[in-house]
């Protein structure tokens, strides 16, 4: 972080302005330091939902949404969806470089030393619903994750941070695989580590003891993109969560879990669940019209799921390659006239052209077509945002360790512009009227 200039304000009824320093990163927007706003003129910003704040510095993901550049430590991401395998981008998101070919052996071979659950946590399945979302069996069991590992939870040590960063990230696949089988009622499948990551978890989704399970390379690797197209986005909603709830010294699978809960939400994670769920209710293309209509109604709440995000104002380029792959998945399972595909491109046709959208900018997101993507996996609409958080697992310990590490680290404390009763003396019940 480099201070080259200042910015002045002149602060409530002052004529004296007040000096604060202009940082500048590597890339991206300057920021104007105002940590000692508070103790210079008494006032806080204001600035609710974060829209012109940066809450931390960081040096792992860059975007910049008006030119729809997405880089993970500094690499772009179609480059890195071209030539990397997840389990690289695990790598490099962690360690800030991509591994070469002795590291990457080594580090696969420490995930899948962590990819087996402990057999007590497997209990805990038995205690939900059949009928349990797989959000909800998330939440929980990582969250439980941080009754298993007491002897490596010193989080001052960095090889204690390393190590529950391999847990997270090898046992993740496991958790959300069980899930859908417990949803299913079929037996859970122990990881096979002979097989890539991607394969190894289509097997546990997938395979039943009775068949073979082969999984299809061109599936295998749609799924291994969905996983490093989803693994960061810099300080969004769930990623800020972890952060908040890492900064009182919290354990880092409590602070996965917390971000897994924020994820589950409609206009974050649960997008790509809520975007087929929406296809569904559209049905068929004659009916597209009445539903851009809605979406445009100011009066009605109704909103295109898979349409329009915070930062991407021209174009997500997460979108752009989970478009590619959605044609590869249905060219390969010979589903081009796949119904929900059809109306989905004719959905993306009509509201590119619309006015109403053009101006807002509002275009397709990543979760518009990784819902088509992973319906054709065989994967359920349900099972979706599990399959993000899984991914953005990754993401979320790397942002964790880079806070933790921090040696100026403070504890998350937002300030509020109190709107309530003024003070007021409490009337004995019996005089009150
Ligand atoms: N359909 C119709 N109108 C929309 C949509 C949409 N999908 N998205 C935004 N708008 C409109 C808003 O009504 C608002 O209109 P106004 O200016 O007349 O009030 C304007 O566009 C700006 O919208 P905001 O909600 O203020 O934009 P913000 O940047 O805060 O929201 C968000 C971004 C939450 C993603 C929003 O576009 C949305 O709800 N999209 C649908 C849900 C979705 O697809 N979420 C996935 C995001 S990607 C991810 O999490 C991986």
């Amino acid at each position: 972080m480099e201070q080259k200039r200042t910015a002045k304000f002149n602060l409530g009824n002052s004529d004296q302005p007040t000096e604060f320093p202009i940082l500048s990163g590597s890339m991206g927007p300057d920021v104007i330091d105002i940590r000692t706003l508070h103790a210079k003129s008494g006032m806080f910003t204001y600035d609710p939902g974060f829209l012109s704040t940066a809450s931390s510095s960081s040096e792992i993901t860059f975007i910049d949404g008006d030119k729809g550049i997405l880089l993970y430590r500094g690499y772009p991401i179609e480059q890195l969806a071209e030539h990397c395998d997840f389990m690289e981008v695990c790598y490099l998101l962690i360690n800030g470089e991509l591994p070469t070919v002795d590291q990457k052996v080594i580090f696969v071979e420490s995930i899948n030393e962590h990819t087996m659950v402990h057999e007590q946590l497997v209990r805990f399945y038995s205690g939900f619903r059949r009928d349990a979302h797989p959000m909800a069996v998330m939440v929980g069991v990582v969250g439980a994750l941080s009754a298993f590992y007491h002897e490596a939870l010193d989080i001052s040590d960095a090889a204690h941070r390393e190590l529950s960063a391999y847990h997270l990230i090898a046992k993740l696949p496991n958790i959300t695989a069980m899930a859908y089988k417990y949803n299913l009622g079929h037996p859970f499948n122990y990881p096979r580590n002979s097989l890539s990551y991607a394969e190894n978890f289509m097997h546990m989704m997938f395979a039943v003891p009775s068949e073979e399970y082969k999984p299809n390379p061109v599936l295998a690797r749609a799924l291994d993109r969905i996983l490093i197209l989803h693994a960061d986005h810099e300080q969004n909603a769930s990623t800020s969560t972890v952060r908040l709830a890492g900064s009182s010294g919290a354990n880092p699978f409590a602070c996965i879990s917390a971000g897994i809960a924020c994820l589950w939400g409609p206009a974050h994670g649960g997008a790509n669940e809520a975007c087929l769920a929406m296809l569904e209710e559209i049905r068929d293309d004659t009916r597209i019209g009445k539903y851009i209509d809605r979406a445009k109604d100011s009066k009605d709440d109704f909103r295109l799921v898979g349409f329009g995000h915070r930062v991407y104002k021209n174009f997500d380029p997460r979108a752009k390659l989970m478009r590619e792959t959605c044609h590869e998945v249905l060219s390969e399972l010979g589903l081009e006239n796949d119904r929900l595909f059809k109306l989905a491109l004719k959905l993306e046709r009509i509201a590119l052209e619309d006015e109403y959208f053009v101006s807002k900018k509002l275009y397709p997101n990543v979760d518009f077509y990784s819902g088509i993507v992973q319906r054709a996996l065989g994967i359920p609409s349900s099972m979706f945002t599990a399959i993000f958080a899984t991914a953005r697992t990754v993401g979320w310990i790397s942002q964790w360790i880079e806070m933790i590490s921090d040696t100026q680290l403070k504890i998350g404390r937002p300030r509020q512009l109190y709107t309530g009763v003024p003070t007021r003396a409490v009337v004995p019940i019996a005089q009150r009227k």
